[in-house]
């Protein structure tokens, strides 16, 4: 009868799937999976990796519906993977949505030939208009300025959230390194493109609408907002494009677009739809990820005053308040370049880095992982290592000082990750953390707005980003300065 029948019929895809998804030989242990749905609902990605290593060890596995993942755990463990056999997983799993959006274009999400190329030439670019030179440098300089004054606008000792402010502050440089030229806060173009940027992060970093596009990527519906986001954005560039073409001389360029024109004849990679999708990948990797370390900045140095006057005293010590700062600064500034370490590790914003997968087969201790596995590295588990860090879990700017004061490396601060992928504007984004961070210090002292105490709560989104909230800030005034020389 028909109940019997489908009862065969759901024992017997059980059993199918319990045979074609079985844990295959030598591979990391992991818990138990529920058939076709695997450990989906049985797994916080934001809290259960503790546990799950103390009972699997560093190494364990996971299944994701039909995907086999492996997450790594631990700072040797990471190192053994990402950098010693770090040519075994420089691949990136293929993502359903960004397959269809994006097929095979970009950076972040692409293997192979147009990932070197792509990779390569925007390093290259980033080197050329200035990490460590002057160009991008000035341009952040130039930016905090804007942004300073925005605060200093508004009235006394109101609170704000420094949400937006910052997101579009970060942005321009992102905008400088694109298009040439930064944008007024409040440009109609800018506003639109911060809009699109918001609305397709928020999709792109949702597990769920990922999974809504595994399902039902034939089928229209909400989910396809995505294809509109890209399509605007798409809109937006190739007007500038087109700008760049008409004024365009090869002999200068002026920034990302005017380079990528010059190689859009010789290689196949280069062409114009791939450049709009890298302008995006940019923004997208660019933005919100300074943006979020600056605002966890600020939340740390309301909570901890007595560091935020220590930082201040340097500041006021070596670069004084008649000049700006500049990336010379740094060596001189070892405490407030330990906070700034601090603030990155604490903050932990990409705490399982991006996803990669295995391009060969792989031997990682005992176990054997075999091509195409998704490899998740998780960066929580070293950068909060306890065999790395002398106080893992509390706010210690000394992890990044010896005894005489000295800033000293920490093998184990990977929040860029490491090898091959690792994060491809590390040195842009150190630079604007420098820049922007000792500016506001220069200037300002952030504090909670009375009554409230500071929540160090995240929210789990496409960084770990602290809740939203609101913050003062009053003009700082050192001891020996007097008010005239403020400003
Ligand atoms: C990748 C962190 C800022 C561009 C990554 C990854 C991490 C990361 C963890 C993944 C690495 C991996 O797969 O192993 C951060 C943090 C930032 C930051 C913590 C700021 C505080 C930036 C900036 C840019 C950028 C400013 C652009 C100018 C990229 C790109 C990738 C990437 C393009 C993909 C690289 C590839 O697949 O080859 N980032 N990032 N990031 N980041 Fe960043």
């Amino acid at each position: 009868d028909v109940q019997s029948l489908l009862l065969f019929s759901v024992v017997f895809l059980v059993i199918a799937d319990y045979v074609k998804n079985r844990r295959p030989n030598s591979f990391p242990p992991g818990p138990w999976a529920l058939p076709f749905v695997g450990n989906i609902f049985s797994v916080d990605f934001s809290k259960t990796h503790e546990s799950l290593t103390k009972t699997y060890g560093d190494v364990y596995s996971l299944r994701m519906g039909q995907t086999w993942m492996v997450v790594l755990n631990g700072f040797n463990t990471l190192k053994e993977a990402l950098l010693t056999q770090g040519h075994c997983v420089a691949d990136r799993p293929i993502l359903p949505l960004q397959d269809d959006v994006a097929p095979n274009q970009g950076i972040i999400t692409t293997n192979g030939h147009m990932w070197k190329h792509q990779r390569r030439f925007a390093l290259f670019t980033l080197k050329y208009f200035g990490v460590g030179k002057k160009s991008l440098e000035s341009a952040i300089v130039d930016e905090s300025m804007h942004f300073c004054k925005e605060i200093a606008d508004l009235k006394g000792k109101e609170p704000f959230n420094p949400h937006i402010i910052t997101n579009n502050a970060v942005a321009n440089i992102i905008c400088t390194l694109v298009f040439g030229h930064r944008f007024e806060y409040g440009d109609e173009k800018f506003m639109k493109l911060m809009g699109l940027l918001d609305k397709g992060i928020q999709i792109e970093a949702s597990i769920w609408a990922q999974v809504l596009y595994f399902i039902f990527m034939r089928v229209p519906g909400p989910h396809h907002t995505i294809r509109k986001i890209y399509s605007d954005f798409m809109d937006l560039i190739k007007v500038d494009i087109s700008k760049h073409k008409e004024d365009w001389d090869p002999s200068e360029p002026r920034d990302y677009i005017d380079c990528y024109l010059m190689h859009t004849d010789s290689q196949a990679t280069f062409y114009e739809d791939n450049l709009i999708i890298c302008a995006l990948e940019l923004f997208v990797a660019g933005s919100e990820t300074t943006s979020t370390t600056l605002r966890w900045a600020f939340l740390y140095m309301a909570k901890y005053p007595e560091i935020q006057e220590k930082v201040q005293a340097e500041i006021d010590r070596v670069i004084g308040q008649s000049r700006q700062p500049s990336m010379m600064d740094r060596a001189n500034l070892p405490y407030t370049d330990a906070v700034i370490h601090e603030i990155l590790r604490m903050g932990n914003i990409v705490p399982l880095s991006l996803p990669h997968s295995t391009n060969n087969e792989m031997q990682l201790g005992n176990y054997t992982i075999p091509k195409g596995v998704v490899i998740i590295p998780n960066l929580t588990s070293v950068l909060f290592d306890k065999k790395e860090w002398e106080t893992p879990y509390t706010f210690n700017p000394g992890h990044f000082l010896n005894e005489e004061g000295k800033f000293v490396k920490r093998a184990a601060f990977i929040p860029f990750s490491a090898g091959k992928r690792v994060c491809l504007g590390e040195n842009l984004a150190r630079m604007e953390l420098f820049l922007f961070f000792t500016s506001f210090m220069q200037r300002f002292t952030f504090s909670m707005p009375s009554g409230v105490k500071p929540v160090l709560d995240y929210r789990f989104g496409v960084t770990l980003a602290p809740i939203q909230y609101k913050i003062c800030t009053e003009l700082y005034c050192s001891s020996n300065i007097t008010p005239k020389q403020q400003h």
